[in-house]
């Protein structure tokens, strides 16, 4: 029986703040999600730039034969240019908000708070409907807000919102908006309780915000409709910030701003983690000049001010006036989002010696770009080094396998270099299997002495709204349904405990690492949305060079080559791009459809050369390193595959170096903290292997008695899945027991997660 020794009264390592969450506004988690507006599109403010589709009357219909016409005359705000002019004709004419999604999910017997800024020069009787609910307001003069309390009589999941006027009459709206009654904590302009609730309820450490892409995504404008995140817009009164597009397809209201950022931390007790943008933004190859940095720069600097500034400070004395005098504790702050390419690195410096010198307590956080190794990914960890950066933010979504190839990754990485924050990760699914892989990668992060945060992404999908899959909490507009991975990281964080404790497992047996098959298999030559001409085509493998004909392919187009099945062999070809702006594939060791690798010459934005690893059609970047095709340049592009070992040259020039290393795992994953407050010992183990594993536990102490209770995954089906109709396929289970001795058995079910609660009796 393997035994597991651990030392309550040695820390082996600062569990500080380890596992929270990530927070961005995609899948309509904030606008249509977490924030608790059901009015879609209040301010009439939608564009074609959000969304093709959108325009300033989206989610809005007229009501009767009423003209409904949007007006820029007079705004209600400069940054609010738009509003709704309604004229009825006859009585009961007006205007109906759709809501989000298939609409208003409202309940009987609710308390809802309707509010809406109108004007008319003459008397005009408006009537709010919503829900079976009716009340009456009378417009009359310039802007002015309105408000009123409704008292819905109805359930329903496709509720409207109707103003319709009592007479034939003109009146002027915007910021026509419905909030619950009811948010989360009960706060204005506040938040849906039940997914704020589903929040608290993890305990995270941390919340990271406001994104993602959407920080880094925009124009260097402030003031432009798709500007980069500038979080000085999304604060004070609503109807004054400005509506933004979002790169997610999508218009942010930034009702769900900054300031109400802080409080959901505070509210759910997680240290905030803002990201601001370091001036650049990687899509579209924008970079704020090296002379009109210091705006940039001041955003990161006054955002700290804002946190924790005294009031006596300006921005201190912003954020006291909002409503909140006490700093918010900030202690963390990222620049950049995934940030790749010599201009972000160029930048980066500024900042970091900026924001040092003003205060030098706040924990810097860098990047080293979406990929889990490469060249940027080596550019981010060597910037990190060189400035002094404290943690840096590592991101990659990946297969299950590469997660299972790869469970010590950072038990290699030293302790005592910047701290790895995995900002961004997940394991392509949600089903028991992901959330089982992940937790097993999760036991190692906590074990890794270099790990200092790490986050799943991302946290919300609106079910009606689907931008990026798989997600940890799925919802509509009134339902909340977690995931298999959401249960996996909220044990994690519930019990994660403040102190690593020094452990040691024994005569647990590891499979000995067999011979790897070498990457054989089909060989192809593809284009990526481009038509291009390969010439000059050869093949190595078993000392014999085969020659193919060349020619060109256009579109997605796909040339099969061979099969090999030597255990090293070498590609080469010429390629030029005669048209478009992608670039082109080598795929290697094609078992089928969903099993291969491909290297791609491009890559999505045409700015990689990558190695991506398909396995049961699951994606894994194995590398990565900077590289963009351009047009009437023949490229010789090589291929080496030596066992495991994957090589790319592009003219004569090393681009890739990597391995495709296969899963080769301990079947039980075992780490031991201990909580301070309460002193209860953390005993957490993922047991992988589809048989049960028992564990002889010694607890190096002279408590004799223990309150246990075991909170599990187990028994659950690999392929299971959480769904509305059957949301506790994958549920946790808590079983409670007393251990007689320091000294115990514990059986880890097979493919089970197993977090151990004692405490001392
Ligand atoms: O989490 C989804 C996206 O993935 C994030 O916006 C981005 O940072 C990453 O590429």
């Amino acid at each position: 029986m393997p035994s597991w020794s651990i030392d309550p009264g040695t820390a082996v390592k600062d569990l500080g703040d380890l596992f929270g969450l990530f927070f961005e506004d995609l899948n309509h988690a904030a606008d249509g999600g977490l924030y608790a507006e059901l009015v879609q599109n209040r301010s009439f403010e939608f564009e074609p730039i959000d969304n093709p589709d959108y325009h300033a009357l989206t989610a809005w219909r007229a009501i009767g034969s009423a003209s409904v016409s949007v007006q820029d005359a007079s705004p209600l705000h400069p940054r609010n240019p738009h509003y709704a002019r309604v004229a009825a004709r006859g009585a009961g004419e007006g205007i109906e908000n759709l809501g989000f999604g298939k609409g208003m999910c409202l309940g009987a017997g609710k308390v809802y708070r309707f509010s809406c800024f109108a004007r008319s020069d003459t008397p005009v009787t408006l009537d709010v409907t919503l829900g079976g609910a009716r009340a009456t307001l009378c417009v009359l003069g310039p802007w002015k807000q309105y408000r009123l309390e409704l008292t819905t009589t109805t359930d329903t999941t496709q509720g409207t919102l109707a103003l319709t006027l009592a007479q034939p009459g003109e009146v002027d709206v915007d910021m026509v908006s419905v909030f619950p009654a009811d948010t989360f904590m009960g706060r204005e302009n506040g938040l849906r309780r039940d997914l704020a609730e589903t929040l608290a309820d993890m305990r995270p450490r941390f919340l990271r915000f406001p994104g993602g892409c959407l920080v880094h995504d925009g124009s260097l404008d402030p003031d432009a409709r798709d500007s980069m995140y500038r979080w000085k817009n999304t604060i004070g009164p609503v109807h004054e910030r400005p509506s933004r597009r979002s790169g997610w397809r999508y218009n942010q209201t930034l009702g769900l701003g900054f300031y109400e950022y802080f409080l959901l931390c505070e509210d759910i007790g997680a240290k905030p983690l803002p990201i601001v943008s370091g001036g650049c933004d990687p899509h579209h190859k924008r970079f704020a000049p090296l002379d009109a940095l210091q705006p940039w720069i001041d955003d990161a600097l006054d955002l700290i001010e804002f946190a924790n500034g005294p009031v006596s400070s300006a921005w201190g004395a912003v954020r006291a006036r909002l409503g909140h005098p006490a700093p918010f504790g900030l202690e963390y702050i990222g620049i950049g989002n995934e940030e790749v390419g010599a201009p972000f690195f160029e930048r980066l410096p500024f900042f970091v010696e900026a924001i040092r010198a003003r205060y030098p307590d706040i924990r810097i956080i860098g990047t080293s770009g979406p990929f889990a190794a490469g060249g940027e990914y080596a550019r981010g960890w060597d910037s990190a080094q060189a400035l002094g950066i404290d943690i840096v933010d590592e991101h990659y979504y990946q297969a299950p396998e590469w997660y299972l190839a790869n469970m010590d990754r950072y038990l290699r990485y030293p302790a005592d270099g910047p701290r790895v924050f995995l900002g961004e990760y997940a394991s392509w699914g949600n089903q028991y299997e992901n959330a089982l892989v992940e937790a097993a990668y999760m036991v190692q992060m906590q074990n890794a002495p270099a790990v200092a945060l790490a986050c799943y992404a991302p946290l919300f999908c609106h079910v009606d709204y689907v931008n990026w899959r798989p997600d940890m909490i799925w919802f509509d507009g009134g339902r909340v349904l977690k995931t298999a991975n959401y249960h996996v990281q909220s044990l994690f964080m519930r019990h994660q405990g403040d102190m690593l404790l020094q452990s040691e497992i024994t005569g647990l047996d590891v499979p000995a690492p067999g011979t790897a098959p070498p990457i054989a298999g089909g060989l192809s030559l593809g284009v990526n949305d481009i038509t291009a001409r390969f010439g000059d085509i050869r093949v190595w493998a078993d000392g014999v060079q085969t020659r193919f004909d060349g020619g060109m392919l256009c579109g997605q187009a796909e040339k099969p080559l061979c099969t090999v099945t030597a255990s090293a062999y070498a590609l080469e070809c010429t390629v030029e791009r005669l048209e478009g702006i992608k670039g082109v594939r080598v795929t290697f060791g094609i078992q089928d459809e969903q099993n291969r690798v491909i290297w791609g010459v491009g890559g999505w934005e045409n700015q990689d050369s990558l190695i991506d690893l398909r396995v049961r059609g699951r994606g894994s970047c194995l590398t990565q390193s900077e590289f963009s095709m351009r047009d009437g340049h023949p490229y010789r592009l090589r291929l080496e595959v030596d066992g495991r070992r994957i090589r790319t040259y592009i003219d004569g020039a090393l681009q890739n170096d990597t391995r495709y290393d296969l899963p080769s795992n301990r079947p039980l994953y075992l780490t031991a903290s201990r909580e301070s407050e309460s002193g209860d010992l953390l005993l957490k183990g993922v047991n992988l292997s589809e048989g049960p594993i028992t564990v002889d536990i010694a607890l190096q102490s002279a408590q004799a008695r223990w309150d246990a209770t075991a909170h599990t995954l187990e028994g659950i089906a690999l392929d299971a899945e959480n769904t509305f109709d059957a949301p506790d396929r994958v549920a946790p289970t808590e079983k409670c027991f007393t251990l007689e001795s320091s000294r115990f058995p514990y059986t880890f079910a097979p493919r089970s997660v197993v977090a151990l609660r004692l405490k001392a009796m």
